[in-house]
C-alpha cells in the first residue's frame, strides 16, 4: 500500500472515513499493525507501562522513547508514525520542546510527534510546527498530568469543563496541530469538538463521534493476565496472554516429557553408522 502521510490523512478526514489509530511500542507489535493496514501507529508513552513495567508514564526517559521509536519506525511500512514526547522533555519552554521533537524525528525515525495539554501549549506546538515537524495534540485526560488532575477521570463532563476542552481543541488547532487525541470524554462532548474543528480528533474513550479511534495495542490485544483493571473504552478484542500462556505451557510439557523435539525438529548426520561407531 502507499504510505500514509499528512495528506493522506487530510483525505480521509475530508471524506469523514474514520482514521484508525494503534500504539506500537517495538518492532513485532509495529510490524503486526502496520501489515493490518492501521492508518497511524503510535510509539505512546504508554510503553512505560506495556513493554518496560513501570508505575505510569511519567517515569519514562527520551532515551527509552527513541529506542522504542526506532524499532518500530523499522517495522512500519505503510502506517503514518507519531512518537510521544516524554514527560518533562516539553514543558520548560518551545525551545526545549522542539529540541526533543527533533530528536524524536532524527534519532526516533518516527514522522511526527504527540505532546499533551491544551492552550497552554499552543506556542510549543506553533514553535515545532513551524520548524517542519508535524504535532499531534492530546486533551481531555492526559496521562503525564494525572496527579494534577487527581488521576484517570473522565474530563469534559460539567459545562466549565466541556467549554475548557472546546477551547484547548480550538487552540491546539489554531497552534497548527494536524489532529488532536481526544482522551475520556463524554461522547456528546467530545462530538461537539469534532464538530467545532477543522482538524480530525482521534477518540480514545471519547465516544464514536470523532474522526478517528486510538487503543493501545496490548489492551485491545488483551496481552496481560486475567483480572487486571481495564478502563471502560477498552474492547478486548484477542487473547494473547491466553494463546502464549497455552503454547509456552504445551512447550514445558513436551520438553518435560522429551516429545519435543521430535524426529522433525532434528538435523540428519552425513556418517554410516559404522563411521560413527568408530567415536
Ligand atoms: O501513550 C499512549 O499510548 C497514548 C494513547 C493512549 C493515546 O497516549
Ligand atoms: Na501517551
Amino acid at each position: 500500500r502507499k504510505p500514509v502521510t499528512i495528506n493522506s490523512l487530510q483525505s480521509l478526514y475530508r471524506k469523514k472515513e474514520p482514521i484508525t489509530m494503534i500504539t506500537a511500542h517495538d518492532f513485532p507489535s509495529a510490524h503486526v499493525a502496520d501489515h493490518a493496514g492501521m492508518d497511524i501507529i503510535l510509539v505512546g508513552d504508554s510503553l512505560a507501562m506495556v513493554a518496560l513495567g513501570m508505575e505510569d508514564t511519567s517515569e519514562v526517559l527520551l532515551e527509552e522513547m527513541l529506542l522504542h521509536c526506532r524499532s518500530v519506525a523499522r517495522a512500519t511500512k505503510g502506517a503514518f508514525t507519531v512518537g510521544d514526547l516524554p514527560m518533562g522533555t516539553y514543558e520548560i519552554a518551545p525551545e526545549q520542546a522542539l529540541e526533543s521533537a527533533i530528536r524524536v524525528i532524527k534519532e526516533g525515525r518516527v514522522k511526527s510527534v504527540k505532546l499533551e495539554g491544551g492552550k497552554e501549549m499552543a506556542p510549543t506546538i506553533s514553535k515545532i510546527t513551524t520548524a517542519g515537524i508535524p504535532v499531534l495534540a492530546h486533551i481531555g485526560l492526559t496521562p503525564q498530568r494525572q496527579n494534577a488532575l487527581g488521576g484517570f477521570r473522565v474530563q469534559g463532563k460539567n459545562t466549565a469543563s466541556a467549554l475548557k476542552l472546546l477551547d484547548d481543541a480550538l487552540a491546539v488547532q489554531e497552534a497548527g496541530a494536524y489532529a488532536v487525541v481526544v482522551e475520556a470524554v463524554p461522547a456528546e462532548v467530545a462530538e461537539l469538538v469534532t464538530k467545532q474543528l477543522s482538524i480530525p480528533t482521534i477518540g480514545i474513550g471519547a465516544g464514536n463521534g470523532c474522526s478517528g479511534q486510538v487503543l493501545v495495542q496490548v489492551d485491545m490485544l488483551g496481552h496481560f493476565p486475567p483480572g487486571r483493571f481495564l478502563p471502560k473504552f477498552v474492547k478486548k478484542y484477542g487473547d494473547v496472554w491466553g494463546e502464549s500462556l497455552r503454547a509456552i505451557e504445551a512447550y514445558r510439557t513436551e520438553v518435560k516429557s522429551r516429545a519435543y523435539p521430535a524426529p522433525e525438529h532434528t538435523y540428519p548426520m552425513a556418517m554410516s553408522k559404522e563411521e560413527f561407531s568408530q567415536f
